[in-house]
């Protein structure tokens, strides 16, 4: 055995050594042309291989959060950053930047949540409707916006329904799925009018929850698939419009004090 002390900076992630770059012990080179993104980046975040169910999973929550168009905080900050004469890499950091609780982050959140409910007990003695009524109770009580619920434009989130429908044909539909909707469904008997339905950053929780990935790559898996959205706003950017975007008048307004002499001494 080498008394080599271990160097400053380490990794058990990939190796790039004598020509070779192994990723979690396999060769790139096999990598490439034989496995998804979705494969390599499981195999990076697991360090294991998925199965066939986990790397279609994956896959779905990627697509499910690529894009959402041009209005979200994201995409609005990425564009107008690029707008003001900035390089397409400090356009796309700075869309990332804006992931938040409100805004991707909510993924983490809705994992931590239901990890810290559910992980490591035996599910099959915990009442799912009663845990999902006392975090209900405890968020109405205590003034809480709960992660992974609510939505600016959608009563149901289409993405949620299609995710669940995916979770649920490779048996991702667990404890923390169930868990999940039972909490959405105790909001529409107890706030009916607020609409607080699961959207889909508290799916990918869920369901992310349910393949057995820590709480705390929740955003991580939000910043991999909206990249590319954020790459692709900031090119259209780039393609389409003239640097120098400014608020059109009708879009914002002055209300502070109106114009007054300075004080004299
Ligand atoms: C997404 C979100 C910003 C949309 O908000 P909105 O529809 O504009 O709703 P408002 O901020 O106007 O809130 C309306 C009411 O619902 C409540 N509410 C909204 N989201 C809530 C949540 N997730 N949990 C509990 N209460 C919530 C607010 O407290 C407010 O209550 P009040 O009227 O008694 O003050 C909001 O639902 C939220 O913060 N959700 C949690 C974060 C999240 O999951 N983000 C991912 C979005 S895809």
């Amino acid at each position: 055995m080498s008394d080599e002390k271990p160097k400053e900076w380490r990794t058990a992630i990939t190796s790039n050594q004598d020509g070779k770059i192994l990723i979690r012990g396999y060769n790139l080179d096999n990598l490439i042309g034989n496995k998804s993104y979705a494969d390599v980046c499981f195999l990076l975040l697991k360090g294991e291989m998925p199965n066939q169910a986990e790397a279609k999973m994956l896959d779905a929550i990627l697509v499910s959060s690529i894009d959402a168009g041009i209005a979200p905080p994201s995409a609005v900050a990425a564009r107008t950053i690029f707008s003001g004469g900035n390089s397409l890499n400090a356009a796309v950091a700075g869309g990332i930047l804006t992931l938040g609780d409100a805004h991707g982050g909510a993924i983490e959140k809705a994992a931590k949540l239901f990890q810290d409910e559910l992980k490591g007990k035996d599910v099959k003695n915990i009442n799912i409707g009663e845990t999902a009524k006392k975090i209900v109770d405890d968020a109405l009580k205590n003034k809480k916006r709960l992660a992974g619920y609510g939505h600016k434009l959608h009563s149901i989130d289409p993405r949620t329904t299609r995710l669940l429908t995916v979770a649920k044909s490779l048996n991702f539909g667990g404890a923390y799925v169930e868990l999940a909707v039972a909490i959405a469904e105790e909001f529409k008997n107890k706030k009916p009018e607020q609409k607080l339905p699961l959207n889909v950053d508290g799916a990918i929780g869920a369901i992310m929850s349910d393949m057995g990935l820590d709480y705390r790559l929740g955003k991580g898996l939000f910043i991999i698939a909206r990249s590319a959205g954020l790459v692709g706003q900031v090119f259209e950017e780039w393609l389409r419009e003239k640097p120098f975007r400014r608020l059109r008048s009708d879009l914002h307004e002055y209300d502070g004090v109106p114009e007054r002499p300075l004080p004299q001494d």
